[in-house]
């Protein structure tokens, strides 16, 4: 699946941040000030959130989602429920990965983000409302970047909260960061106990192995557009997503028996792993004497599933 926008989404925000506001470099900086200062999308500028998070926090949902795709192949949900949806991003990934999906409802307590994402996603229900408040059921639940914007403390009665309204899949994505992670374990311990089946990334129920200073988090790449180069000064057309996640099944489906969780080396030598499993962490080196599993190994990813 492409992290990159899909042409028609770009052109309805591009339309939008040209009918509504110059956009610019002075908001992203201000709401990159904010982020770092640990405030809330309340207030950031939705034509800053447009240009500067939106692309990244899309290809995030985009990467989760082509691996939840991978061990569930065969899924077809009808319902999504997207859960602080800000202006629907992860919904937009969510119906290029499920075209099976025909009713779309979109969660979101700020009023701004709620009117931005219903004209951004006419076919969507938009309901303004707290997480907190949710009654409806849907196949698939997902929650994005949101936990961050709730005490860590919540982050494990939340996740129940939405399993309890999840019919068969539930996603939950995070900036991967030492604090989005720990929001991610909390809700991850909490689901394993509620008898939940694990999707990914985590290819075990067993106690998380990450310890220390060691965070579980994923990086995907992203080009950037002009407008975010000049709102954020950068000097590169790309930047890189870090993120965490968790995703829950009401089934068990089959995992690989690892997770690739760092970059792998590879050289002339062999293809080098960090690895997780029910095991805990390992690392695993395929020679490139090995002719046939060396060439399949030298294309494997940081996030990818490993061994079957
Ligand atoms: C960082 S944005 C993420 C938006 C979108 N999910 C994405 O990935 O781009 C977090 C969104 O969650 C919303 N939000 C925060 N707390 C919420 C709550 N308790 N219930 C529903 N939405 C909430 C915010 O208003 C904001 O739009």
């Amino acid at each position: 699946m492409s992290l990159e926008f899909p042409a028609h989404i770009r052109q309805q925000v591009q339309q939008w941040l040209a009918a509504k506001c110059a956009g610019g470099r002075g908001e992203a900086q201000a709401m990159s000030a904010a982020y770092k200062q640990g405030e809330n999308s309340s207030s950031v500028s939705l034509a800053a959130y447009l240009t500067t998070r939106m692309p990244a926090t899309f290809a995030a949902a985009s990467a989760v989602l082509d691996q939840v795709h991978l061990v569930m192949p065969h899924a077809l949900p009808e319902s999504l429920l997207d859960i602080g949806a800000g202006p629907g991003t992860a919904s937009m990934a969510a119906q290029i990965a499920w075209p099976s999906l025909n009713s779309i409802t979109l969660i979101e307590t700020d009023k701004r983000f709620a009117d931005l994402a219903k004209h951004l996603s006419p076919e969507a229900e938009v309901v303004q409302q707290p997480l907190q408040n949710l009654i409806r059921k849907a196949d698939v639940v997902i929650a994005a970047y949101v936990f961050a914007e709730l005490p860590e403390r919540e982050a494990a009665a939340t996740s129940l909260k939405l399993w309890a309204q999840t019919s068969e899949l539930l996603i939950i994505v995070e900036p991967g960061t030492p604090k989005g992670f720990a929001r991610i374990r909390a809700a991850r311990e909490a689901l394993i106990k509620s008898g939940a089946h694990l999707v990914g990334p985590c290819t075990h129920t067993n106690a998380c192995p990450m310890m220390g200073t060691d965070w579980c988090h994923f990086k995907t790449r992203l080009p950037r557009s002009r407008a975010h180069m000049q709102a954020k000064s950068a000097t590169v057309p790309f930047e890189d997503e870090s993120f965490s996640w968790v995703a829950v099944s009401r089934h068990a489906v089959t995992l690989p028996k690892f997770r690739i969780i760092a970059p792998p080396v590879v050289n002339k030598v062999a293809a080098t792993f960090k690895l997780c499993g029910a095991q805990g962490l390992s690392q695993s080196a395929i020679a490139s004497r090995d002719k046939a599993a060396y060439n399949l190994a030298r294309n494997m990813k940081w996030g990818d599933g490993f061994g079957v």
